[in-house]
């Protein structure tokens, strides 16, 4: 989509379409207003006769209003106008961009970016509009035969609008952005959504060797099996012996700025297809399996929109990317490993893999001399028992880090909620065989997992964003979400 940005009067615009809100019940915004004194009341009247209350939700195309230049005219519901709040906002947004969809618009100007919000400014709104637009259009369709055409050409440009001239530079920096956070995500959703049998470890390999040929302040490492071995990597290796497709650790580093500046180093589970290994899951909706690799993808979407805005700044992405799978060679419950550490871990169930692979990344991260260490990964189910699909689980061993990362939450509309990492639970992954269990019971399974990569975390400030609820969608609206990624995003912005 072409996002651009405009000030100026809703009568003077030549488009196919003019946006503005009508707040309950049956208020005009300030655009509604100009349009209403130009049409000499055409507004006030067809809302005078009921057809348009100002509910969130509704949405009255109109045609041929007096005084427009404009093809369309299309009101968008607001509700209350003081109760507008981040939620609110977006959805108003996302109805715009249906109800437009559903006209045969190739362009519009929507002056719902000038609303009000409590304590929101302009680039936030523009930020968000962008990102809001940019999803709500989503589809996921590159592995069907035949791609569903519509009969008329396509919405290809959205203009959002500032109130004056003067906010016009800002607005440009806030849309880049916006667009910027858009396309990673969109880069996110489309890795994610791809099966298993296209999206391999090597298939996210290439992926990241992509991203780093198309900007120049991006580079990839990707090391083999043997490299790994040879680091001594025995725990993550366990987890990929059991399948044919190789593992890849891979790294993305982006150097925004001076080398001395110490780097975030970005940590995403790349476990392309989770049957469970030996303690093989159930098969109902193992199909989603193949978003096991989300954390991974929020890692490159995140890099991607870094690298296109050109932050001053140095973020690295490490993935670890297996397959896990049951097979003859796969690792048997009880079978004790090695990890780069040198902490010995015994397998007690094969599904908790992704653990696994992450401990000797975050080991490997040590070689970056890491600001913060952030991994992202689709964890544990006990987390979407916990949280649903709403809220990311948050565990960290630096409360500072802890804090930054949930109010970037809050501001991007991506929220995260903390759990507790207490010593307490600490016990529940001993082993009496090696140095910890993989498995830590049924009790408290998101916070022992956590509590299971900590010990790999010491050395650096570290947080934990257990993404199994918040990174796809089951049912009708099965797809990935492309979160974390303006989660990660805002805090990227915040330390800049
Ligand atoms: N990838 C899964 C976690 C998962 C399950 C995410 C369902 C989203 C939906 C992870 O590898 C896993 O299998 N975890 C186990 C851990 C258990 C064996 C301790 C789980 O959550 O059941
Ligand atoms: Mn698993
Ligand atoms: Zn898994």
């Amino acid at each position: 989509m072409d996002f651009n940005i405009k000030s100026g009067n809703p009568e003077k615009q030549r488009t196919a379409c003019v946006i503005v809100g009508i707040f309950e019940s049956r208020r005009l915004s300030a655009a509604a207003k100009a349009i209403d004194t130009v049409s000499d009341k055409y507004l006030s009247n067809l809302i005078r006769r009921g057809d348009m209350d100002g509910n969130k939700g509704q949405s009255l195309l109109l045609h041929n209003v007096p005084g427009m230049i404009a093809d369309r005219v299309l009101l968008i519901g607001c509700g209350k106008e003081r109760e507008i709040d981040d939620r609110t906002y977006r959805k108003i947004i996302a109805n715009s961009i249906r109800a437009l969809n559903n006209t045969g618009s190739l362009e519009c100007v929507s002056y719902l970016s000038e609303l009000t919000i409590k304590s929101r400014d302009h680039k936030w709104k523009l930020r968000q509009a962008v990102q809001v637009a940019e999803h709500t259009l989503y589809k996921f369709d590159e592995l069907k035969s035949k791609k569903k055409k519509s009969k008329r050409p396509p919405l290809r440009k959205i203009t959002f609008t500032v109130p004056t001239r003067r906010e016009l530079p800002l607005g440009e920096t806030a849309l880049n952005e916006g667009r910027a956070i858009a396309n990673g995500i969109k880069f996110t959703r489309d890795l994610a959504n791809r099966p298993s049998n296209v999206c391999t470890p090597t298939y996210l390999a290439k992926q990241a060797t992509e991203l780093s040929k198309g900007n120049r302040s991006l580079t990839v490492n990707i090391l083999e099996e043997a490299d790994m071995k040879k680091l001594g990597m025995g725990s993550l290796l366990s987890v990929s012996q059991g399948s044919a497709k190789p593992a890849k650790l891979i790294t993305l580093e982006y150097k925004g700025t001076k080398k001395t500046q110490k780097p975030i180093v970005l940590v995403g589970k790349g476990v392309t297809f989770d049957t469970g290994g030996i303690s093989i899951k159930p098969s109902p909706a193992m199909d989603e399996m193949k978003y096991d690799m989300c954390g991974a993808a929020s890692v490159l979407g995140t890099l991607a929109a870094v690298a296109e805005i050109g932050l001053p700044i140095n973020v690295v992405g490490v993935i670890p990317t297996v397959e896990n799978m049951p097979s003859g060679t796969a690792t048997n419950p009880g079978d004790i490993f090695t990890s780069m550490s040198g902490q010995t871990i015994e397998v007690l169930n094969t599904d908790a893999e992704g653990r696994l692979i992450l401990c000797d990344a975050l080991t490997y991260s040590e070689r970056f001399n890491p600001e913060v260490v952030i991994d992202i990964a689709t964890l544990t189910g006990a987390c979407v028992i916990a949280l649903g699909k709403h809220a990311t689980g948050l565990l960290s061993n630096h409360n500072p880090l802890a804090r930054e990362l949930l109010n970037a939450g809050e501001e991007s509309g991506d929220r995260a909620w903390q759990l507790p990492l207490w010593d307490e639970y600490q016990q529940q992954l001993s082993s009496p065989f090696a140095d910890m269990a993989n498995i830590g019971g049924r009790e408290a399974g998101t916070v022992t997992a956590a509590c299971f990569l900590s010990r790999f975390a010491e050395k650096y400030h570290w947080a934990h964003l257990d993404i199994a609820g918040t990174a796809w969608l089951s049912g009708a609206n099965k797809g990935a979400t492309g979160r974390p990624v303006s989660l990660l995003m805002q805090y990227i912005f915040n330390q800049v």
